[in-house]
């Protein structure tokens, strides 16, 4: 089994329509811990050792929230810069969290066709990905293609309710299955990955 880590960020989550649907869908779940950011640290005084600590207890970490400015809310910024220290994440004394698999999830208010080279957001959703993937790199983990619902803005109840069922399918097999990372890597989005690799 691998242990899930849900590093979840959204600011404003009594008005969240699908996060919040997708996150209580996983609540409870055995080998899968929900870190909620901002209710952890309104303040934004991030516990370092906790955080790290966490790190090192979990296989496959995933960063959930909406997009946001093209990128994420502004606590997962403060989460990166001050838990992937120097001497923890890379560096010569570092390497703790080599051999991890990490990826995000993402809800767009933009539909699935804004994000092409023609279309209204001008790249694809991985082209805004690229610090993540970077980063992932620098600390010796795989990173997987996202995880995105696009579009969230016009998801009906039904839809969100959905979604929500299939999030939940999908972590119970990242958890449960050696997730093929090079495979994964062939997909745009790891929802078609999920779907097609681990069926
Ligand atoms: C501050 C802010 C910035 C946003 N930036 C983007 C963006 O860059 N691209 C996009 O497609 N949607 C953007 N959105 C829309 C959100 O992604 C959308 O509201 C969210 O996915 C809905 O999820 P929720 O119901 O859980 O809040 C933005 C929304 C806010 C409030």
């Amino acid at each position: 089994m691998n242990r899930i880590l849900i590093l979840f960020a959204h600011p404003l989550q009594q008005k969240s329509r699908i996060n919040a649907q997708m996150i209580k869908s996983i609540e409870g779940l055995e080998n899968v811990t929900i870190n909620n950011l901002y209710n952890n640290y309104p303040d934004f005084f991030i516990d370092v050792n906790k955080e790290q600590d966490l790190l090192t207890q979990h296989d496959l970490i995933i960063w959930h929230h909406p997009f946001y400015w093209y990128s994420a809310p502004s606590i997962l910024k403060e989460w990166f810069d001050l838990v992937l220290e120097h001497g923890f994440a890379f560096g010569k004394n570092g390497g703790e969290l080599k051999g991890k698999t990490c990826m995000n999830v993402i809800t767009t208010g933009a539909r699935k066709e804004t994000y092409t080279y023609n279309g209204f957001n001008r790249y694809p959703l991985n082209a805004f990905m690229i610090p993540f993937e970077q980063s992932a790199h620098l600390c010796q983990m795989n990173y997987l293609p996202p995880y995105a619902v696009h579009g969230s803005h016009l998801l009906d109840d039904n839809e969100v309710n959905s979604i929500a069922r299939q999030y939940k399918a999908d972590i119970i097999k990242l958890r449960d299955y050696d997730i093929p990372c090079s495979n994964f890597k062939k997909f745009e989005y790891s929802n078609d990955a999920i779907s097609q690799l681990m069926p």
